[in-house]
């Protein structure tokens, strides 16, 4: 069978929270930093799982809310934070907000299971504040997995039982070009000590450093350049 994004975060939501993503654990420091959240502030936070960078942003006092395509991982977004707005939505369609609504939009690691960046990176552009930001995570364009080797195997593999979309730099720079956002920040992310205990002692070694994640803060001009 081909592999299917929305079967497979069906199939990992249960234990998504205690067999957590790789990625957003490698990340997770620079990419709230990043977006830096604040009180007041509204956020989405589009591509939101188990609602993890959504609870941080509520924390910090931003009026904040969590959108995934995936019931189960929203259910237990809901279960640990009643208290959030979360809706279910496939970013591949228009969103269900007027213009100008958000000053920021995150979007950690939801980029690669989506085809076409253009119309997608065109609703964020449509929904932000003239002068808000888009800050989103993705596998690293140059990522090198030759000496990848896990502690133990993990029962899910996302890359085999998902489509990912190994997108380019040049992609995202035409993405950028066509929606209308400036490149505010980016941040490369090497492999780090946060996942040095899901990999084995030699394989740490070896990636160490090496680029995995990157991170786009982007600018939605107040006035729209050429
Ligand atoms: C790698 S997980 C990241 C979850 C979350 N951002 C986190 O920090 O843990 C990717 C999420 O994107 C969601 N997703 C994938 N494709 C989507 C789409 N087309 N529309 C909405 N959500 C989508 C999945 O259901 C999943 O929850």
């Amino acid at each position: 069978m081909s592999p299917n994004t929305l079967l497979a975060y069906k199939k990992w939501a249960k234990d998504y929270d205690t067999h957590p993503n790789p990625h957003i654990l490698v990340e997770h420091q620079d990419f709230v930093k990043l977006t830096d959240p604040q009180k007041n502030e509204k956020i989405l936070d589009a591509g939101c799982g188990t609602g993890k960078y959504t609870e941080e942003f509520y924390r910090a006092g931003s009026d904040v809310i969590g959108i995934d395509f995936c019931p189960e991982m929203l259910e237990i977004a809901k279960r640990k934070n009643p208290q959030i707005e979360f809706l279910k939505h496939n970013i591949n369609r228009g969103f269900p907000f007027k213009a100008s609504r958000f000053d920021k939009i995150t979007c950690g690691q939801t980029l690669k299971h989506i085809r076409s960046l253009n119309p997608v990176l065109a609703e964020f552009y449509r929904i932000l504040k003239p002068g808000g930001k888009l800050i989103f995570s993705v596998t690293h364009p140059e990522i090198n997995f030759e000496g990848f080797e896990m502690k133990y195997r993990p029962n899910f593999f996302l890359a085999e039982e998902s489509k990912i979309y190994h997108h380019k730099f040049t992609d995202y720079f035409n993405a950028f070009d066509y929606s209308g956002f400036l490149i505010d920040r980016i941040k490369q992310v090497p492999v780090n000590r946060t996942i040095k205990h899901l990999l084995t002692d030699r394989s740490y070694r070896i990636l160490k450093g090496r680029y995995e994640v990157i991170i786009f803060r982007l600018l939605k001009p107040k006035l729209r350049s050429l």
